[in-house]
Protein backbone atom coordinates (compact mmCIF):
# COMPACT_ATOMS: atom_id res chain seq x y z
CA UNK A 1 0.00 0.00 0.00
CA UNK A 2 1.03 3.29 -1.12
CA UNK A 3 1.69 5.67 2.27
CA UNK A 4 -0.96 8.68 1.77
CA UNK A 5 1.01 11.77 2.05
CA UNK A 6 -0.84 15.09 3.31
CA UNK A 7 0.02 16.88 0.14
CA UNK A 8 -1.92 14.65 -2.25
CA UNK A 9 -5.00 15.30 0.21
CA UNK A 10 -4.61 19.08 -0.30
CA UNK A 11 -4.70 18.36 -4.14
CA UNK A 12 -8.15 16.37 -3.68
CA UNK A 13 -9.61 19.05 -1.80
CA UNK A 14 -8.95 21.24 -4.52
CA UNK A 15 -10.62 19.16 -7.36
CA UNK A 16 -13.66 18.50 -4.90
CA UNK A 17 -16.77 19.66 -6.71
CA UNK A 18 -18.41 20.06 -3.54
CA UNK A 19 -15.63 22.39 -1.79
CA UNK A 20 -17.89 25.33 -2.23
CA UNK A 21 -20.52 24.09 0.15
CA UNK A 22 -17.61 24.49 3.08
CA UNK A 23 -18.79 28.09 3.35
CA UNK A 24 -22.15 27.89 3.66
CA UNK A 25 -21.44 26.46 7.35
CA UNK A 26 -20.12 28.82 10.33
CA UNK A 27 -17.14 26.18 11.49
CA UNK A 28 -15.70 27.79 14.76
CA UNK A 29 -12.23 27.87 14.55
CA UNK A 30 -9.69 25.26 15.41
CA UNK A 31 -12.58 22.53 15.05
CA UNK A 32 -12.79 19.48 13.08
CA UNK A 33 -16.51 18.01 13.25
CA UNK A 34 -17.29 14.34 13.32
CA UNK A 35 -20.42 14.82 15.03
CA UNK A 36 -22.84 16.32 11.70
CA UNK A 37 -24.43 12.28 12.01
CA UNK A 38 -25.21 13.79 15.86
CA UNK A 39 -26.19 17.55 15.43
CA UNK A 40 -24.85 19.31 11.91
CA UNK A 41 -23.31 22.47 12.29
CA UNK A 42 -24.97 25.40 11.98
CA UNK A 43 -25.57 27.14 7.87
CA UNK A 44 -24.67 30.83 7.77
CA UNK A 45 -27.88 31.35 5.67
CA UNK A 46 -29.60 29.90 8.82
CA UNK A 47 -28.51 33.09 11.31
CA UNK A 48 -29.71 35.50 8.89
CA UNK A 49 -33.37 33.34 7.95
CA UNK A 50 -33.74 33.45 12.14
CA UNK A 51 -33.18 36.82 12.35
CA UNK A 52 -35.15 37.89 9.71
CA UNK A 53 -38.18 35.83 10.96
CA UNK A 54 -37.81 37.13 14.52
CA UNK A 55 -37.09 40.59 13.62
CA UNK A 56 -39.86 40.89 10.56
CA UNK A 57 -42.48 38.15 10.49
CA UNK A 58 -42.82 38.05 14.25
CA UNK A 59 -41.52 41.47 15.68
CA UNK A 60 -43.70 43.10 13.18
CA UNK A 61 -46.05 41.69 11.47
CA UNK A 62 -46.62 39.43 15.05
CA UNK A 63 -50.07 36.82 14.73
CA UNK A 64 -50.53 37.90 10.77
CA UNK A 65 -46.96 35.90 9.47
CA UNK A 66 -49.29 32.36 10.21
CA UNK A 67 -50.80 33.85 6.88
CA UNK A 68 -48.46 36.46 5.27
CA UNK A 69 -45.53 34.64 5.65
CA UNK A 70 -46.98 31.40 5.35
CA UNK A 71 -45.99 29.73 8.81
CA UNK A 72 -49.30 27.66 8.69
CA UNK A 73 -47.79 25.90 5.63
CA UNK A 74 -44.12 25.45 6.76
CA UNK A 75 -45.04 21.62 7.91
CA UNK A 76 -46.07 20.41 4.20
CA UNK A 77 -44.00 23.10 2.53
CA UNK A 78 -40.46 21.66 3.70
CA UNK A 79 -41.95 18.26 3.41
CA UNK A 80 -41.70 18.75 -0.04
CA UNK A 81 -38.40 20.12 0.36
CA UNK A 82 -37.47 16.61 2.40
CA UNK A 83 -38.66 14.30 -0.47
CA UNK A 84 -36.43 14.94 -3.31
CA UNK A 85 -33.93 13.67 -0.94
CA UNK A 86 -36.08 10.48 0.02
CA UNK A 87 -36.87 9.38 -3.15
CA UNK A 88 -40.62 10.64 -2.23
CA UNK A 89 -43.54 12.46 -3.91
CA UNK A 90 -44.93 15.71 -3.17
CA UNK A 91 -47.05 15.48 -0.25
CA UNK A 92 -45.65 12.30 0.83
CA UNK A 93 -44.02 13.82 3.40
CA UNK A 94 -44.12 16.10 6.32
CA UNK A 95 -42.36 18.06 8.83
CA UNK A 96 -43.87 17.49 12.52
CA UNK A 97 -42.90 16.50 16.11
CA UNK A 98 -40.03 14.64 16.78
CA UNK A 99 -38.48 11.31 15.29
CA UNK A 100 -39.74 9.70 18.11
CA UNK A 101 -43.02 10.86 18.46
CA UNK A 102 -43.56 10.63 14.34
CA UNK A 103 -42.59 6.48 14.86
CA UNK A 104 -45.48 6.31 17.37
CA UNK A 105 -47.60 7.43 14.90
CA UNK A 106 -46.76 5.86 12.05
CA UNK A 107 -46.64 2.51 14.03
CA UNK A 108 -49.76 2.61 15.30
CA UNK A 109 -51.25 3.75 11.75
CA UNK A 110 -49.04 0.49 10.46
CA UNK A 111 -50.68 -1.78 13.38
CA UNK A 112 -54.19 -0.43 12.82
CA UNK A 113 -53.75 -1.37 9.12
CA UNK A 114 -52.84 -4.72 9.98
CA UNK A 115 -54.94 -5.62 12.66
CA UNK A 116 -55.52 -9.30 12.54
CA UNK A 117 -51.99 -10.14 12.68
CA UNK A 118 -49.28 -10.82 15.88
CA UNK A 119 -45.67 -10.26 15.44
CA UNK A 120 -43.53 -6.78 14.75
CA UNK A 121 -39.80 -7.45 14.03
CA UNK A 122 -37.59 -5.34 14.45
CA UNK A 123 -33.43 -5.07 15.46
CA UNK A 124 -31.81 -5.31 19.24
CA UNK A 125 -29.54 -2.96 17.77
CA UNK A 126 -32.14 -0.50 16.87
CA UNK A 127 -32.29 2.87 18.22
CA UNK A 128 -33.14 2.71 21.93
CA UNK A 129 -36.14 5.03 21.23
CA UNK A 130 -37.58 3.23 18.79
CA UNK A 131 -37.37 -0.03 20.69
CA UNK A 132 -38.68 1.85 23.66
CA UNK A 133 -41.69 3.37 21.07
CA UNK A 134 -42.60 0.03 20.16
CA UNK A 135 -42.81 -1.40 23.87
CA UNK A 136 -45.25 1.54 24.85
CA UNK A 137 -47.59 0.96 21.17
CA UNK A 138 -47.31 -2.49 22.30
CA UNK A 139 -48.03 -1.62 26.05
CA UNK A 140 -51.51 0.87 25.25
CA UNK A 141 -52.43 -2.42 23.24
CA UNK A 142 -52.59 -4.12 25.82
CA UNK A 143 -49.05 -6.07 24.80
CA UNK A 144 -51.06 -7.82 21.60
CA UNK A 145 -47.91 -8.78 19.48
CA UNK A 146 -44.97 -10.46 20.21
CA UNK A 147 -42.39 -8.16 19.60
CA UNK A 148 -39.45 -10.08 18.03
CA UNK A 149 -35.99 -8.21 17.76
CA UNK A 150 -33.29 -9.66 15.52
CA UNK A 151 -29.64 -9.61 16.48
CA UNK A 152 -28.68 -8.70 12.86
CA UNK A 153 -30.73 -8.22 9.68
CA UNK A 154 -28.81 -10.47 7.43
CA UNK A 155 -30.96 -13.00 7.94
CA UNK A 156 -34.10 -10.88 8.46
CA UNK A 157 -36.34 -14.26 5.77
CA UNK A 158 -35.94 -15.83 8.93
CA UNK A 159 -37.82 -14.16 10.96
CA UNK A 160 -40.39 -12.53 8.75
CA UNK A 161 -43.66 -14.40 7.79
CA UNK A 162 -47.58 -14.23 7.45
CA UNK A 163 -48.01 -13.77 11.23
CA UNK A 164 -45.74 -10.69 10.65
CA UNK A 165 -47.90 -6.95 10.86
CA UNK A 166 -44.88 -4.71 10.32
CA UNK A 167 -41.29 -4.85 10.28
CA UNK A 168 -39.83 -1.69 11.68
CA UNK A 169 -36.15 -1.15 11.79
CA UNK A 170 -33.42 1.47 11.02
CA UNK A 171 -31.57 2.22 7.23
CA UNK A 172 -28.48 2.87 8.86
CA UNK A 173 -27.73 1.76 12.45
CA UNK A 174 -26.53 4.73 14.46
CA UNK A 175 -24.14 2.38 16.12
CA UNK A 176 -22.42 0.33 13.25
CA UNK A 177 -22.82 2.86 10.58
CA UNK A 178 -23.90 -0.39 8.73
CA UNK A 179 -26.72 0.35 6.01
CA UNK A 180 -30.02 -2.55 5.68
CA UNK A 181 -30.82 -3.27 2.26
CA UNK A 182 -33.83 -1.42 2.60
CA UNK A 183 -34.96 -2.80 -0.86
CA UNK A 184 -34.46 -6.69 0.02
CA UNK A 185 -36.54 -6.59 3.09
CA UNK A 186 -39.33 -3.82 1.83
CA UNK A 187 -39.94 -6.54 -1.13
CA UNK A 188 -39.86 -9.71 1.19
CA UNK A 189 -42.01 -8.02 4.04
CA UNK A 190 -44.71 -6.99 1.30
CA UNK A 191 -44.55 -10.85 0.32
CA UNK A 192 -45.42 -11.80 3.39
CA UNK A 193 -48.05 -9.29 3.94
CA UNK A 194 -46.21 -7.24 6.50
CA UNK A 195 -45.59 -3.53 6.32
CA UNK A 196 -42.40 -1.31 6.57
CA UNK A 197 -41.62 1.56 8.69
CA UNK A 198 -38.09 2.81 8.08
CA UNK A 199 -35.84 5.15 10.39
CA UNK A 200 -34.16 7.72 7.98
CA UNK A 201 -32.25 9.33 10.53
CA UNK A 202 -28.70 8.57 9.65
CA UNK A 203 -29.22 8.16 6.03
CA UNK A 204 -31.52 11.70 4.69
CA UNK A 205 -28.79 14.08 3.64
CA UNK A 206 -25.74 11.70 2.46
CA UNK A 207 -27.31 8.87 0.63
CA UNK A 208 -29.84 8.81 -2.71
CA UNK A 209 -32.81 7.06 -1.79
CA UNK A 210 -35.93 5.83 -3.45
CA UNK A 211 -38.70 5.48 -1.13
CA UNK A 212 -41.83 5.53 -3.40
CA UNK A 213 -40.82 3.27 -6.45
CA UNK A 214 -39.56 0.83 -3.75
CA UNK A 215 -43.04 0.58 -2.45
CA UNK A 216 -42.10 1.65 1.47
CA UNK A 217 -45.13 1.88 3.80
CA UNK A 218 -43.93 4.60 6.33
CA UNK A 219 -40.78 6.14 7.57
CA UNK A 220 -39.56 8.57 10.01
CA UNK A 221 -36.10 10.68 10.72
CA UNK A 222 -34.46 13.61 11.97
CA UNK A 223 -33.73 17.01 10.34
CA UNK A 224 -30.87 17.87 12.92
CA UNK A 225 -28.35 15.57 11.74
CA UNK A 226 -26.93 15.42 8.22
CA UNK A 227 -29.65 18.03 7.38
CA UNK A 228 -28.51 20.37 9.51
CA UNK A 229 -31.45 22.04 10.65
CA UNK A 230 -30.44 22.47 14.71
CA UNK A 231 -31.01 21.50 18.11
CA UNK A 232 -34.23 19.71 18.83
CA UNK A 233 -35.17 20.57 14.92
CA UNK A 234 -38.31 18.98 13.95
CA UNK A 235 -38.65 15.26 12.72
CA UNK A 236 -39.79 14.08 9.15
CA UNK A 237 -42.39 11.27 8.86
CA UNK A 238 -43.24 9.96 5.07
CA UNK A 239 -46.09 7.94 4.17
CA UNK A 240 -46.89 6.40 0.58
CA UNK A 241 -49.13 8.20 -1.31
CA UNK A 242 -51.82 4.75 -2.15
CA UNK A 243 -52.02 4.99 1.74
CA UNK A 244 -52.91 8.50 3.11
CA UNK A 245 -56.39 8.64 2.13
CA UNK A 246 -56.65 5.01 3.91
CA UNK A 247 -54.50 5.64 7.18
CA UNK A 248 -55.52 6.70 10.48
CA UNK A 249 -53.23 8.02 13.48
CA UNK A 250 -53.56 8.53 16.72
CA UNK A 251 -52.89 11.71 18.06
CA UNK A 252 -55.84 13.49 16.67
CA UNK A 253 -54.56 17.17 17.30
CA UNK A 254 -56.28 20.23 15.80
CA UNK A 255 -54.26 20.82 12.92
CA UNK A 256 -54.58 17.42 11.40
CA UNK A 257 -58.25 18.20 10.99
CA UNK A 258 -59.21 18.87 7.46
CA UNK A 259 -60.65 22.71 8.85
CA UNK A 260 -59.11 23.35 12.07
CA UNK A 261 -60.45 26.88 11.73
CA UNK A 262 -63.67 25.18 11.84
CA UNK A 263 -63.47 24.67 15.59
CA UNK A 264 -65.91 21.73 15.15
CA UNK A 265 -66.76 19.44 17.99
CA UNK A 266 -65.72 16.24 16.26
CA UNK A 267 -62.21 15.35 14.84
CA UNK A 268 -62.75 14.90 10.96
CA UNK A 269 -59.04 13.94 9.84
CA UNK A 270 -57.45 15.54 6.79
CA UNK A 271 -57.22 13.42 3.69
CA UNK A 272 -54.25 14.57 2.86
CA UNK A 273 -50.40 14.30 4.97
CA UNK A 274 -51.50 16.93 7.21
CA UNK A 275 -53.35 14.32 9.35
CA UNK A 276 -50.38 13.51 10.74
CA UNK A 277 -49.71 16.57 12.03
CA UNK A 278 -51.07 17.02 15.64
CA UNK A 279 -50.55 20.65 17.26
CA UNK A 280 -48.77 24.34 16.65
CA UNK A 281 -45.51 23.96 14.84
CA UNK A 282 -42.07 25.53 16.58
CA UNK A 283 -42.32 28.01 14.02
CA UNK A 284 -38.04 29.51 15.13
CA UNK A 285 -37.34 25.50 14.55
CA UNK A 286 -38.64 25.25 11.42
CA UNK A 287 -37.41 28.38 9.82
CA UNK A 288 -33.80 26.60 10.69
CA UNK A 289 -34.95 23.88 8.58
CA UNK A 290 -36.10 25.83 5.70
CA UNK A 291 -32.53 27.35 5.04
CA UNK A 292 -30.75 24.27 5.85
CA UNK A 293 -32.66 22.51 3.66
CA UNK A 294 -31.81 25.53 1.10
CA UNK A 295 -28.73 24.52 0.62
CA UNK A 296 -29.75 20.51 -1.12
CA UNK A 297 -31.27 22.22 -3.48
CA UNK A 298 -28.62 22.26 -6.17
CA UNK A 299 -26.85 19.25 -4.64
CA UNK A 300 -26.31 16.00 -6.49
CA UNK A 301 -26.46 13.30 -3.63
CA UNK A 302 -24.74 10.89 -5.89
CA UNK A 303 -21.92 13.39 -5.64
CA UNK A 304 -22.02 13.33 -1.40
CA UNK A 305 -22.26 9.83 -1.57
CA UNK A 306 -19.43 9.56 -3.97
CA UNK A 307 -17.42 12.24 -1.52
CA UNK A 308 -18.33 10.09 1.74
CA UNK A 309 -17.05 7.10 0.40
CA UNK A 310 -13.65 8.43 -0.57
CA UNK A 311 -13.54 10.10 2.77
CA UNK A 312 -14.60 7.19 5.00
CA UNK A 313 -12.03 5.37 3.24
CA UNK A 314 -9.51 7.58 3.60
CA UNK A 315 -10.22 8.11 7.63
CA UNK A 316 -9.71 3.71 7.67
CA UNK A 317 -6.66 3.26 5.68
CA UNK A 318 -5.07 6.32 7.64
CA UNK A 319 -5.75 4.79 10.85
CA UNK A 320 -4.20 1.79 9.58
CA UNK A 321 -1.00 3.86 8.61
CA UNK A 322 -0.84 6.14 11.71
CA UNK A 323 -2.51 4.63 14.22
CA UNK A 324 -2.29 0.54 13.54
CA UNK A 325 -1.01 -0.41 16.89
CA UNK A 326 -3.13 1.47 18.92
CA UNK A 327 -5.80 -1.02 19.29
CA UNK A 328 -8.46 0.52 17.50
CA UNK A 329 -11.29 -2.37 15.96
CA UNK A 330 -13.26 -1.37 12.96
CA UNK A 331 -16.65 -1.91 14.05
CA UNK A 332 -18.42 -0.66 11.47
CA UNK A 333 -19.03 -2.49 8.14
CA UNK A 334 -15.25 -2.68 6.20
CA UNK A 335 -17.17 -2.68 2.05
CA UNK A 336 -18.26 0.76 1.32
CA UNK A 337 -21.44 -0.24 0.06
CA UNK A 338 -22.93 -1.66 3.91
CA UNK A 339 -21.47 1.64 5.33
CA UNK A 340 -23.10 4.75 5.92
CA UNK A 341 -21.56 8.26 6.36
CA UNK A 342 -19.60 7.16 10.03
CA UNK A 343 -17.21 4.86 10.92
CA UNK A 344 -17.38 3.57 14.15
CA UNK A 345 -14.20 2.09 16.06
CA UNK A 346 -13.73 -0.27 19.17
CA UNK A 347 -11.11 0.57 21.82
CA UNK A 348 -11.27 -0.07 25.66
CA UNK A 349 -10.57 3.59 26.45
CA UNK A 350 -13.10 4.94 23.87
CA UNK A 351 -14.64 7.42 26.24
CA UNK A 352 -11.40 9.24 27.39
CA UNK A 353 -10.19 8.81 24.34
CA UNK A 354 -12.47 10.85 22.48
CA UNK A 355 -13.01 13.33 25.21
CA UNK A 356 -9.11 13.93 24.64
CA UNK A 357 -9.89 14.55 21.09
CA UNK A 358 -12.58 16.67 21.93
CA UNK A 359 -10.43 19.14 24.14
CA UNK A 360 -7.89 19.08 21.30
CA UNK A 361 -10.96 20.40 18.62
CA UNK A 362 -11.48 16.90 16.75
CA UNK A 363 -15.55 16.66 17.87
CA UNK A 364 -16.83 12.92 17.65
CA UNK A 365 -19.21 11.29 20.07
CA UNK A 366 -19.08 8.09 22.39
CA UNK A 367 -21.46 5.54 22.25
CA UNK A 368 -21.54 2.43 24.69
CA UNK A 369 -19.85 0.36 25.71
CA UNK A 370 -17.18 1.38 23.92
CA UNK A 371 -16.90 2.83 20.90
CA UNK A 372 -15.84 5.60 19.27
CA UNK A 373 -18.22 7.39 15.96
CA UNK A 374 -16.64 9.64 13.61
CA UNK A 375 -19.41 11.09 11.17
CA UNK A 376 -18.70 12.00 7.67
CA UNK A 377 -19.97 14.92 6.72
CA UNK A 378 -19.48 15.79 2.68
CA UNK A 379 -20.69 18.81 2.58
CA UNK A 380 -18.03 21.00 4.78
CA UNK A 381 -15.45 18.44 5.52
CA UNK A 382 -12.14 18.11 3.69
CA UNK A 383 -9.60 14.93 2.61
CA UNK A 384 -7.23 17.37 5.02
CA UNK A 385 -9.31 17.27 7.83
CA UNK A 386 -9.36 13.66 8.02
CA UNK A 387 -5.80 13.55 8.29
CA UNK A 388 -5.31 16.66 10.87
CA UNK A 389 -7.73 14.18 12.96
CA UNK A 390 -5.88 11.15 12.75
CA UNK A 391 -2.62 12.46 13.30
CA UNK A 392 -4.14 14.17 16.36
CA UNK A 393 -5.32 11.22 17.44
CA UNK A 394 -1.92 9.03 16.83
CA UNK A 395 -0.34 11.94 19.32
CA UNK A 396 -2.65 11.67 21.57
CA UNK A 397 -2.31 7.45 21.67
CA UNK A 398 1.73 8.17 21.72
CA UNK A 399 1.94 10.38 24.70
CA UNK A 400 -0.81 9.01 26.81
CA UNK A 401 -2.68 12.41 26.73
CA UNK A 402 -6.36 10.60 26.79
CA UNK A 403 -5.07 8.26 30.61
CA UNK A 404 -5.85 11.80 32.22
CA UNK A 405 -7.99 11.76 34.88
CA UNK A 406 -10.09 15.12 33.36
CA UNK A 407 -11.13 12.60 30.67
CA UNK A 408 -12.96 10.33 32.78
CA UNK A 409 -15.38 12.16 34.00
CA UNK A 410 -18.70 10.77 32.61
CA UNK A 411 -20.54 13.74 31.04
CA UNK A 412 -24.05 13.24 31.00
CA UNK A 413 -24.67 13.36 27.06
CA UNK A 414 -22.13 11.19 25.45
C1 LIG B 1 -31.88 6.53 14.52
C2 LIG B 1 -32.59 7.47 15.46
N1 LIG B 1 -33.91 7.35 15.63
C3 LIG B 1 -34.59 8.15 16.47
C4 LIG B 1 -33.94 9.14 17.19
C5 LIG B 1 -34.71 9.97 18.16
O1 LIG B 1 -34.97 11.23 17.68
P1 LIG B 1 -35.76 12.28 18.59
O2 LIG B 1 -35.00 12.43 19.87
O3 LIG B 1 -35.68 13.54 17.78
O4 LIG B 1 -37.13 11.79 18.79
C6 LIG B 1 -32.56 9.31 17.02
C7 LIG B 1 -31.85 10.36 17.78
O5 LIG B 1 -30.66 10.54 17.74
C8 LIG B 1 -31.87 8.44 16.15
O6 LIG B 1 -30.54 8.54 15.97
Amino acid sequence: MNKIKLADLKHLDKQDPLSKYREEFFLPKNTIYFDGNSLGPVPTKTIKNLNKTINEEWGKDLINSWNKANWINLPQTLGDKIAPLLGAKSGEVVVVDSTSLNLFKVLTSALRLNKNRKKVVSESTNFPSDLYILEGVNGMLNNHYECQLIDDDINFEKYIDSSTAVVMLSHINYKTGRISDMKKITDYAHQQGALVVWDLSHSVGVIPMDLHNIGVDFAVGCTYKHLNGGPGAPGFLYVHSDLIEIVSQPLSGWLGHSDPFAFETKYTPANNINKFICGTPSILSYKAVESALDIFDEISLEQVREKSIQLSELFIKLIQQECGDFGFELFSPIDAAHRGSQISYKHENAYPIMQSLISRGIIGDYREPNILRFGISPLYMRHEDVWSAIICLKNIMQSNEWDSSNFKIRNYVT
